[in-house]
């Protein structure tokens, strides 16, 4: 349709309805008089919608069956409000945040912030978690999926593992989990969070591993910021830290002490901790370096 036709659709219409049944030949005089000293009195539809097409939720493989599908959608949801969640504290509390320093050092928060909404926002078209085990790596001792890598940029294998091994985000802080003791890869949202990272997508092969341990990446906090702002397991010690102590368990979190050789509390004799027990996260780096953690 014209956009005329459609103001003379419109207008009469309107004018029908205004005028009522009683003369339909005078209401047709009048709209052909009316239409052509109207400019624009009602809103066209937009032609260009600048949405159309967008992916929004992250696509999973037709190789997933119904229980993959849903644990792992359920998964990826707390992925996404993990991420969220450390956008808003950010956006709250800004650098005065002491989660904030503590991670982040000196390093300006627009970066982090953006990061968090790579995940949070970003078209997911291209990508994919798929359950088929396409490179025939599942089967080896301790993998719960890996990034494809040169198989596959934006594609993702998680294997059957992963779905007996993560916890929900409900239960953070349980299960005699800490943040300065446990693994990321304990919850299945903050592992997620490091897989997507992997995507170029969303990591844009700049969010890599500059540090690991929880030791290790505040001291990348202190030694170089901008690298700390960069730092895929930063990026998710940061996101537990202030899930746990905003939501989680409002106003005291779980942060508690790294895990040492010899510490008490995960020597043997006490109960097996949790914790230590969350499958190896094991996946090949574009540079051919395997990592496990
Ligand atoms: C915090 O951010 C302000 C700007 O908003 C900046 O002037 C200040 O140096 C920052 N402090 C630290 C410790 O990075
Ligand atoms: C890519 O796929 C081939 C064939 O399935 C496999 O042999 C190879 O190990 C895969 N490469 C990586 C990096 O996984
Ligand atoms: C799959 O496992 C093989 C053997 O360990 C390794 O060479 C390859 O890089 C792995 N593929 C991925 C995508 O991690
Ligand atoms: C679906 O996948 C899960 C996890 O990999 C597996 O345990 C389950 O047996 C599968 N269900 C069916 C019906 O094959
Ligand atoms: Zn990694």
């Amino acid at each position: 349709m014209l956009p005329s036709q459609v103001r003379l659709f419109v207008a009469c219409l309107g004018l029908k309805a205004a005028l009522g049944e009683a003369s339909r030949l005078r209401i047709r005089q009048d709209v052909v008089t009316v239409t052509q000293t109207i400019v624009s009195p009602v809103p066209q539809p937009s032609v260009y919608d600048w949405a159309a097409g967008a992916t929004t939720a992250y696509p999973i493989h037709s190789s997933c069956n119904a229980t993959e599908r849903a644990l792992l959608s359920r998964g990826l949801g707390e992925a996404v409000a993990l991420a969220a969640h450390a956008k808003d504290h950010i956006l709250r509390f800004g650098n005065s945040s002491e989660f904030y320093s503590k991670y982040f050092g000196a390093s300006p928060t627009a970066e982090v912030v953006g990061w968090y909404d790579k995940i949070v926002s970003a078209d997911r078209s291209g990508i994919w978690f798929r359950c088929d085990d396409a490179d025939g790596n599942c089967s080896q001792d301790g993998w719960a999926g890996h990034w494809r890598g040169e198989n596959g940029t934006q594609e993702t294998v998680i294997c059957p593992l992963s779905y007996t091994t993560r916890q929900p985000l409900e239960g953070l802080c349980g299960y005699g989990y800490s943040v300065a003791g446990g693994a990321l890869n304990f919850y299945f949202g903050s592992d997620l969070v490091h897989r997507l990272y992997h995507l170029p997508k969303i990591g844009e092969g700049i969010v890599e591993h500059y540090a690991d341990t929880y030791g290790e990446c505040l001291e990348l906090a202190l030694r170089d910021p901008a690298l700390a702002a960069r730092n895929s397991h930063t990026l998710q010690y940061f996101a537990l830290d202030v899930y746990a102590f905003d939501i989680a368990v409002p106003g005291e979190g779980c942060t508690g002490r790294p895990s040492e050789p010899g510490d008490p509390d995960t020597t043997a004799g006490t109960t097996p901790s949790a914790t230590t027990t969350a499958a190896t996260e094991c996946h090949t780096h574009a540079d051919g370096t395997e990592h496990c953690s």
